[in-house]
């Protein structure tokens, strides 16, 4: 790439950001109009609430930044690339996003977005979709080696009321083949049928690896907007019927380290419990953070019961909102906050594995920043997009 688009693209990624609202906004208008059958790929729930459709515009011009050292970005980009993996993004769709994308700028800034920006950042954009589509290709060989390649129809062996909203859904093959190995802390995605398009989303596994099985543990999300899919799952899925779901993806997965912290708010702890289960089978030293409503709300009780009766492990649970106390030297009854955090995740040279809301994930990054925990130290899963470019 010529060293003035670099410049031109590096200087105009200000100029994009300050209009990001307006140009994303155009350019979903633009793409759905032209190719409404995107809508059975993206979560239309996220475009009705604008929560996470700004992460694809936005992303393209934190990229954009690294555009003459695209490589240092690989990371970030392969979380993104495992994602889109699970969906189901495909090379082509590129194109027609890079197209849409751009008309949107051209759209928006107008006569400020000249011929020779508009250039640049077509140059730009074709770069950085490269490094995504190149990911995605070594990702979707890796899924049709260990699997299948899309999505394939699993059977609901068994469904399981797990809390209040929550079940778990125990996944088989109706063919009887083995299900693809998985990593304690990845997740699938899991595609339903709707009125008009389909819809997908992503669910943490929250069994363990080597079972006949996937188990996924759903809640229940109370706003129709949000809940299409969980409201599926809960009210319409019946045992013996089958469920189009993905091979495993994700890199938020247990690293050998000798102690992991564990913190996870609510339904995060799904991808915990796995992890749980795979760092005490390798003798980690472990500390088992977790926040909930109450006991009602309290996902996998049962199980985190029973594993602290195998092995030992630090475990911590907070009721935030609990009516009656029950003597119990692993509950407090209160909100997890900071200064609780400090009490039990000061360990610098520990690895700690964060998982909840964005509001939960956002608070807990905080506390363990203030405490000097390094970055690099910490790994995190919120329920919400991630939008940061900037490689670790
Ligand atoms: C999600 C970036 C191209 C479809 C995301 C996320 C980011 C992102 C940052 C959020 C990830 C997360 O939640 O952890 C990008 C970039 C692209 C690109 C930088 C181009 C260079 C595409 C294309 C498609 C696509 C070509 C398919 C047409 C999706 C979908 C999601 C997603 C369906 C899930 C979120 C939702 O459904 O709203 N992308 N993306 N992306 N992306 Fe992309």
């Amino acid at each position: 790439m010529k060293q003035t688009t670099i410049s031109i693209v590096k200087s105009t990624v200000p100029v994009l950001e300050k209009h990001g609202q307006a140009i994303t906004t155009r350019f979903y208008e633009m793409l759905f109009e032209q190719y409404p059958s995107l809508k059975n790929v993206f979560n239309q729930t996220n475009q009705k609430t604008g929560r996470q459709q700004m992460a694809l515009a936005n992303t393209v011009y934190a990229a954009a930044q690294y555009i003459d050292r695209l490589e240092t970005l690989l990371p970030v980009v392969k979380q993104i690339a495992h994602k889109h993996r699970s969906i189901g993004v495909k090379a082509e769709h590129y194109p027609i996003v890079g197209e849409f994308l751009l008309k949107a700028i051209k759209d928006v800034l107008k006569e400020a977005a000249t011929d020779e920006i508009m250039e640049a950042w077509k140059e730009a954009y074709g770069a950085i979709a490269d490094v995504f589509i190149s990911v995605e290709q070594e990702l979707y060989e890796e899924a049709e080696e260990k699997g299948w390649k899309d999505y394939k129809k699993l059977m609901v062996h068994k469904k399981v009321k797990e809390a209040e909203d929550v079940y778990s859904f125990y996944l088989i093959s109706p063919d009887q083949k083995a299900l693809p190995a998985f990593l304690p802390g990845q997740y699938v995605s899991v595609r339903i049928p709707g009125q008009e398009y389909l819809s997908i989303r992503q669910y943490s596994l929250s069994g363990y690896p080597n079972q006949p099985y996937y188990k996924i543990t759903v809640k229940k999300e109370k706003q129709m907007e949000d809940g299409v899919v969980s409201t599926y799952l809960h009210d319409q899925l019946k045992e013996g019927d089958l469920l189009e779901v993905s091979v495993p993806a994700g890199d938020f997965v247990l690293k050998e380290n000798s102690k992991s912290v564990f913190i996870s708010g609510g339904v995060g702890i799904t991808p915990m419990m796995s992890m749980l289960h795979q760092a005490l089978e390798n003798n980690q030293e472990v500390t088992f953070i977790h926040s909930a409503k109450n006991e009602q709300f309290h996902a996998m009780k049962q199980e985190l019961q029973s594993l602290s009766e195998t092995y030992t492990f630090e475990q911590h649970v907070f009721y935030s909102q609990a009516q009656t106390e029950q003597h119990d030297e692993h509950i407090t009854y209160g909100r997890l906050t900071k200064k609780e955090l400090a009490k039990y995740a000061a360990d610098k040279h520990a690895y700690y594995y964060v998982c909840g809301s964005s509001s939960f994930t956002q608070m807990v990054l905080e506390g363990l920043a203030e405490m000097g925990i390094s970055q690099e130290n910490i790994m995190y899963e919120s329920f919400g997009p991630k939008m940061s470019m900037t490689p670790s």
